[in-house]
């Protein structure tokens, strides 16, 4: 699927106010750089990772991107000792990586993750288990050490908004450290 053109997901546009002006962003799997730009934009330092040079180069020239083009999924955690204050993972499940995602957390950051879960075969790919969700996984990412996060929001099940259905799961978490967040974007006057 080319996410060249495509806008960011509504559901990390509705949880982007728990991510900090200024924060550093990791974009895991940024393809084209959808929401690598989105959080750039809101004036984010976003580090934007994949295995695919061409894709991620629709973000050369954008001054608060720093690409890094890297196969996430042979040999060790690429990003060892990095930390971020924020975590976006959208359409994209390795599950080796999950205990990576939640030591490269600072203790108050956040992670919004959001990916095809069982179910999704029955609507057409990704159909291989290995790249959906079981029931209920991202609270299980939520509950991993160093310390559980606190969950947000999550949602999962059949979504009928997009050209064909699918079946998605979403996770808005913030670290312990944080104090409750706002559930919605706080109005500006
Ligand atoms: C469906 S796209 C999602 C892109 C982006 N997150 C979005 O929502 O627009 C999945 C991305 O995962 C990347 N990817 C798959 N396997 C990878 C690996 N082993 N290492 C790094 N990136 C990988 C692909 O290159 C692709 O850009």
């Amino acid at each position: 699927m080319n996410h060249r053109r495509l806008d960011p997901s509504p559901w990390i546009v509705r949880f982007a106010h728990l991510v900090p002006v200024g924060a550093r962003v990791l974009d895991l799997a940024a393809g084209h750089g959808r929401h690598a730009r989105f959080f750039a934009d809101r004036g984010a330092q976003v580090v934007a990772v994949d295995r695919d040079a061409a894709a991620l180069a629709s973000l050369d020239g954008h001054r608060s991107v720093a690409n890094r083009v890297l196969d996430l999924e042979s040999g060790a955690w690429p990003l060892e000792g990095e930390r971020f204050d924020a975590i976006v993972v959208v359409n994209y499940l390795h599950r080796r990586l999950f205990p990576h995602l939640r030591t490269a957390l600072q203790p108050d950051g956040v992670l919004l993750y959001e990916t095809f879960a069982m179910g999704n075969e029955a609507y057409g790919r990704p159909a291989n288990p290995d790249f959906l969700l079981c029931r209920d996984e991202l609270l299980t990412v939520a509950a991993l050490p160093p310390s559980p996060l606190t969950v947000v929001a999550f949602e999962q099940g059949r979504d009928a908004d997009g050209a064909r259905p699918s079946v998605v799961q979403r996770l808005a978490a913030v670290g312990a450290a944080r104090v409750w967040p706002p559930l919605v974007a706080p109005t500006t006057t």
